[in-house]
């Protein structure tokens, strides 16, 4: 499992135990470097490979998009490739990101994917490379992730950020017009790993369940963690940002149902199982 030390492939690479699983993080291999990947497949001579690793800080994407492209799509394309020749299947993580928003209803996996941002962009090509190199795929797209390691890019979860702002006593605006579902990564690897085991390739939309703005997921933070603490409404505006984002992102699952596999608790639930856990 490649980025074994993110915060969902920390999850999953546990998720994953009793598989025989190997996890590797980018100290070990650079997925950049198909050399890399080539001498990594050949000593461990997987059947499956996961690659969760991605350059994905949205406004970074914006300003950095030769380094986006270089690990969202052209290393996913030399990932794939080489699965491919040695006959490896590859399961990989994508993005609600790849949507444009514009909907009011939950994006299946048979829409089409239009992004507004480099980082969407990004990911959408890798997509295309997984899709087009490799039928032996799995592609997985999540949403709004946070975990116990927290992200590598950022160190700290939204959650943990609201409880602390809000025990410090410094006042909280949180975004009310972007919708879409924040995901547990727990919660997410499990159902990954449910998918793998059907062994049906394709195309997963895999989120907690439900949907909420981020006012409301920082007023289920602060209220299941027991903190009384104001929160004001705002909107993006309120945040200049070089990036765009889409205004609706909720994933359906269209494609787990159809293979079988539970769909993932609601995002209350998640959060709730979060906050337990980093108690
Ligand atoms: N975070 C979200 O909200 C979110 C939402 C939707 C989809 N996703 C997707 O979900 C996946 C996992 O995200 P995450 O939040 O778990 O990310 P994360 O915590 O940042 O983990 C990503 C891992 O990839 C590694 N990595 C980066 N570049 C690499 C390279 N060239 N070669 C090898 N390893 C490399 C990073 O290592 P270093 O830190 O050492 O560079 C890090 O350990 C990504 O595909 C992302 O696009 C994320």
């Amino acid at each position: 499992m490649i980025g074994a030390s993110g915060q969902l492939g920390s999850d999953l690479l546990a998720t994953l135990a009793g598989l025989d699983a190997v996890g590797v993080d980018h100290a070990m291999v650079d997925i950049e470097r198909p050399a890399e990947i080539a001498a990594m497949l050949a000593h461990h001579k997987p059947s499956l490979v996961v690659n969760t690793a991605a350059y994905h800080n949205v406004e970074r994407c914006e300003t950095h998009a030769e380094r986006a492209f270089a690990v969202n799509a052209v290393a996913v394309d030399s990932l794939a490739t080489l699965c491919e020749a040695a006959e490896i299947a590859l399961a990989h993580i994508s993005t609600d990101y790849v949507f444009d928003g514009a909907h009011s209803i939950p994006y299946t996996e048979s829409d089409r994917p239009a992004p507004i941002n480099v980082y969407g962009i990004s990911k959408y090509a890798g997509e295309l490379a997984l899709t087009a190199r490799t039928e032996r795929h799995f592609l997985f797209r999540t949403s709004g992730l946070y975990g116990v390691r927290g992200s590598s890019t950022k160190g700290y979860t939204f959650a943990e950020r609201m409880r602390e702002q809000a025990r410090a006593g410094k006042p909280l605006r949180v975004v009310d017009d972007i919708t879409c579902t924040p995901s547990y990564t727990l919660d997410v690897a499990r159902t990954i790993r449910a998918v793998l085991e059907t062994g049906r390739f394709g195309t997963y939309h895999v989120t907690n369940a439900g949907s909420c703005t981020w006012y409301d997921f920082a007023v289920e933070v602060l209220s299941a963690s027991g903190i009384d603490a104001p929160i004001e409404r705002t909107t993006s505006d309120a945040f200049p940002a070089f990036a765009r984002r889409p205004r609706y992102s909720v994933l359906a699952h269209d494609a787990l149902a159809r293979a079988g596999v539970p769909l993932p608790p609601d995002w209350r639930l998640g959060l709730h199982d979060y906050l337990q856990a980093t108690r």
